[in-house]
């Protein structure tokens, strides 16, 4: 099962990544993918990251007769992918990685669509944690998930943005079994009009993610946690989490 997070910068993607992913791995293995070049999925999950997708590049470019004549780099790295994964024991990691030079993020891209070719798929679960905007979903490096977590902050703004994000998957025909709105960081209740509105733009699902406290601390300190289950928004995160279930 894919599930990628989307949306604008600084709503909670990585959060809620981070969340799930440590709630997963309580059941099966997973693969987090880290596909934000400015990446810290790793650090909400306490993974020292040994590798990344643009670090191999980097090696590549100043080792060229790494690669034989007949593979371009991107099939290369596609081959050698679990050279850059950080396996913990529950978690795999692949992180995308920041490469140098020009032109490159359409190399990691063009990579990370081989992943969900042959790597991606051979796990029960990948959590997809996305860079913030549009960028992945406008060059379809995400063809597609069985779950779409489109996160935003509690504002009208946020919120119709979250919308216009789901209207681009749909023009850009990214697929996706259901598709849920997670208003996230919310303190205290949401507006009616805010309500309304989330429920206007054709989500399949739309959750209220509160403030968490322990979460704001764990953030402050730099330390992983598992967000417990009695809190508002671990209650929050269990639903989410057994709606993911087909
Ligand atoms: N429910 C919540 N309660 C308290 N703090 C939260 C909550 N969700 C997110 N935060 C805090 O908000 C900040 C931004 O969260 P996060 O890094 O997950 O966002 P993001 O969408 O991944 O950002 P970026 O676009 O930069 O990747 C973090 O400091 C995080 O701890
Ligand atoms: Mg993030």
């Amino acid at each position: 099962m894919i599930i990628a997070l989307v949306g604008k910068g600084g709503v909670g993607k990585s959060t809620i990544s981070s969340q799930l992913v440590r709630a997963l791995s309580k059941k099966e293995i997973v693969l987090a993918v880290d596909a934000d070049p400015n990446s810290n999925l790793c650090d909400k999950l306490g993974i020292e990251v040994t590798g990344t997708i643009g670090g191999l590049r980097n090696e590549i470019v100043a080792h060229p007769d790494m690669v034989p004549e007949s593979m371009s780099k991107q099939e290369y790295i596609s081959l050698h992918i679990r050279q850059v994964m950080t396996e913990t024991d529950r978690i795999d990691m692949l992180v995308m990685g920041r490469p140098e030079g020009e032109g490159c993020y359409c190399f990691t891209n063009d990579v990370l669509k081989h992943c969900f070719r042959d790597l991606i798929p051979k796990y029960k679960y990948a959590v997809i944690d996305n860079e913030a905007g549009m960028e992945h979903l406008s060059r379809r490096v995400l063809p597609r998930a069985d779950i779409m977590i489109f996160v935003s902050d509690p504002t009208m703004v946020g919120v119709r943005t979250a919308g216009r994000l789901a209207k681009l998957a749909d023009e850009v025909h990214i697929e996706s079994d259901k598709r849920i709105l997670a208003i996230n960081n919310v303190s205290g209740e949401i507006s009616d009009a805010l309500r309304q509105e989330a429920l206007s733009l054709g989500f399949d699902k739309v959750y209220v993610m509160p403030h968490d406290e322990f979460i704001a601390k764990a953030a402050m300190d730099g330390n992983v946690i598992d967000v417990p289950s009695d809190t508002p928004f671990g209650r929050a995160m269990e639903e989410l989490i057994t709606d993911l279930e087909p």
